[in-house]
């Protein structure tokens, strides 16, 4: 399929193409700009390959689609408070983002996407897959959808800020998690609509869903454990191999992701930027 000279290659049934004919380096004509946001909100996940950003660069892509978010937990590129450096240094034996996961939901407005940029990755490993959390809410039967109406779970930034977990965390990983000791918790509709296509996708997550609104952590377990597998079924999710220059940018709000960890003893490097995002309604 060819719009407005871009090439718009789907790499998997539920989610996921390849963008061919931009140079993201180059600002973005209008028309280029629709064709892409047209093809972010068709398939939740683009790939772009052999793109050259520097920092400054990579930010303005990222304004080109909205606002920067700073992270607030882990550390910074220098200089660059809006770039998450994901780095896995060879010795390294922990990641970042190797749970399925949406970013950031504990924010009262998580975010709409990150667009993460590969500076250096394994000679093989280090794939990151994707999930359609619209297909994963479109698959439950109709008796479960009733259930699920109206429900709200509750979201949390704990992993970051208990200190025996963190600590644990940046003793294994190469990128580290700063000493802010303030957890910011959240509550967000267990299915939300996606406020740009108006469909309905399940919005809860292994990494900081915590229970379901108004009901115990014991009670909400089997209920999230269902949803967590639902979320990952193989034929929900897409599998992107990283090269050099290649960039992946995913709809935060109706997609998870989930970073491989399978490259021991080798350097993989990406910038992220993320895009504030809305209230989930
Ligand atoms: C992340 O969760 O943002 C990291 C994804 C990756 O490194 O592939």
């Amino acid at each position: 399929m060819k719009s407005n000279s871009i090439e718009v290659r789907p790499v998997a049934g539920a989610l996921g193409a390849e963008i061919h004919g931009i140079d993201l380096a180059d600002s973005l004509s209008d028309e280029q700009f629709d064709a892409v946001h047209r093809a972010f909100l068709d398939h939740q996940v683009i790939f772009f390959r052999d793109q050259v950003l520097d920092p400054d660069s990579h930010k303005e892509v990222g304004r080109r689609f909205g606002d920067l978010n700073i992270h607030g937990y882990y550390e910074s590129l220098p200089g660059h408070p809006e770039i998450l450096p994901v780095l896995k240094e060879p010795e390294a034996t922990g990641n970042i983002g190797g749970v399925w996961h949406s970013d950031v939901t504990y924010l009262p407005e998580p975010a709409l996407g990150s667009i993460l940029y590969a500076l250096e990755v394994p000679p093989a490993g280090g794939d990151t897959m994707f999930a359609s959390q619209y297909r994963a809410y479109e698959s439950l039967s109709d008796g479960m959808k009733e259930m699920l109406e109206g429900l709200r779970a509750i979201h949390s930034s704990d992993i970051f800020t208990n200190k025996a977990r963190r600590d644990a965390a940046n003793s294994i990983r190469t990128t580290k998690l700063t000493e802010v000791d303030e957890t910011i918790e959240s509550s967000h509709p267990v299915v939300r609509t996606h406020p740009e296509t108006g469909r309905k996708c399940l919005f809860v997550n292994g990494a900081f869903t915590r229970r379901i609104d108004g009901w115990t952590a014991e009670e909400s377990r089997p209920l999230l454990d269902f949803l967590y597998r639902q979320a990952a079924l193989p034929e929900f999710t897409c599998r992107f191999r990283w090269q050099q220059g290649s960039i992946a940018f995913w709809d935060n709000r109706c997609t998870q992701h989930y970073a491989l960890n399978d490259y021991q003893g080798y350097r993989r490097a990406m910038h992220r930027v993320t895009l504030e995002g809305d209230r989930p309604v």
